[in-house]
Parts: structure tokens; C-alpha cells; sequence
């Protein structure tokens, strides 16, 4: 396999409903030389704050929200979505939690590291096919009093809100 290359953002020519909502993408990030990582399928892309920006929504329950917060950097990890070992792994990586077990490993994933100029280190899936590094610019929790339409609350019956994470894409990786 060839490895990863930093590639300028304007080849990017990707449908972001299907990259997100259908193919699913895996958030890694690292605290106190730890890492892990989490499946997602909520999410976007666009741009804020004169930046290009990815968004993403964590459940206070998650551990891999720990890590978000515990560092300035994630990584978002997308795959061939051909692959059903990938798939496989994607939705156990999204069931799983690794406060119990070292699921990173068990999924025969591997961790890789993007270094940038400052030397933060930013974990991603060596799997991956396209990574987008990401630099936290804002967080923010949903709150019940900010719904407009009650439909919305059906997801948030345990009180498990998400945060919402505006972040920079700092760099994009493809093989
Ligand atoms: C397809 C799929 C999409 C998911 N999308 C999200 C998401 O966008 N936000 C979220 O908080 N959890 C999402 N989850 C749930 C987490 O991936 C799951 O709770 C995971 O086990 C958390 O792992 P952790 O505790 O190691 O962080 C998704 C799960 C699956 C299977």
C-alpha cells in the first residue's frame, strides 16, 4: 500500500451525506499517551471563521469524548466502503467501548501519526483511505431549551446530549 500524503483540500470530491451519514467515519484522538476511537455517522462539513471545518457530535457518555477533550487535536478516519471486514469492524468499533477492552486492536486496526510543524501529534487509522486532521476551534453542549422542533428530543430520552465540535481541517491525508 502506498503511504499517506498530505493533499491540498480542493481534490477533495467527496459527497460528504454518503462519506458521514452511509459509510460511517471512525474520531481518534489522544490523552496521556492513550488513544482511542470511536464510529460515527453524524456529522458535517463546511466552512466557519474563514477555515474549513469539519463537525462532529459526541455523546457525553463516550470515552472517546475524553480524549476530544483532552486534546487540541483529532483525527477523522474514512474508509473504502467496499470493504465489508472494514464495515465490520466500523460497527463494532461503534458498539464497543474502549473503557472495557482494547477494541483498536481486537478490530485489527492499526494506529498511525501525523506530526505537524508545531509537532502535535494527531493519531488516525492506519486502514483508512482518506484522513482529515483536525485542529478544535469550538465545543459547545446541546441544551433542551435551544430545540425548535420536538422532534428532535426523541433522541435524548436518557439525557445523553451531544457536544458539538467545530474543528479546522488542519490537513488532509490520502494514500
Ligand atoms: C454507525 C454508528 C454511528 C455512530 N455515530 C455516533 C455519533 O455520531 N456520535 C456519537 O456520540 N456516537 C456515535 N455512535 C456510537 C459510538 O460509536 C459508540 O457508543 C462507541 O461504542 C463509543 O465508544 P467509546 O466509549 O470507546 O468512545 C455510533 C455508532 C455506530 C455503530
Amino acid at each position: 500500500m502506498h503511504s499517506f500524503q498530505p493533499m491540498d483540500l480542493s481534490y477533495f470530491n467527496d459527497n460528504p451525506f454518503r462519506l458521514i451519514g452511509k459509510d460511517w467515519m471512525l474520531i481518534t484522538a489522544e490523552k496521556d499517551n492513550d488513544v482511542n476511537t470511536m464510529t460515527a455517522s453524524w456529522g458535517g462539513m463546511g466552512v466557519m471563521w474563514g477555515k474549513d471545518i469539519v463537525l462532529i457530535a459526541v455523546r457525553e457518555s463516550r470515552y472517546t469524548k475524553e480524549f476530544i477533550d483532552g486534546s487540541s487535536t483529532f483525527s477523522l478516519s474514512f474508509f473504502n466502503p467496499d470493504d465489508i471486514k472494514i464495515k465490520e469492524a466500523l460497527a463494532f468499533l461503534g458498539t464497543v467501548s474502549g473503557r472495557n477492552e482494547n477494541k483498536i486492536k481486537k478490530a485489527n486496526m492499526k494506529i498511525n501519526y501525523h506530526i505537524d510543524e508545531q509537532n502535535i501529534e494527531t493519531p488516525f487509522i492506519d486502514e483508512a483511505s482518506m484522513v482529515l486532521i483536525c485542529r478544535k476551534m469550538f465545543a459547545q453542549k446541546i441544551t433542551k431549551d435551544s430545540f425548535i422542533v420536538p422532534e428532535i428530543d426523541k433522541w435524548y430520552k436518557d439525557e445523553d446530549y451531544h457536544t458539538l465540535y467545530i474543528a479546522e481541517i488542519q490537513t488532509m491525508l490520502a494514500r
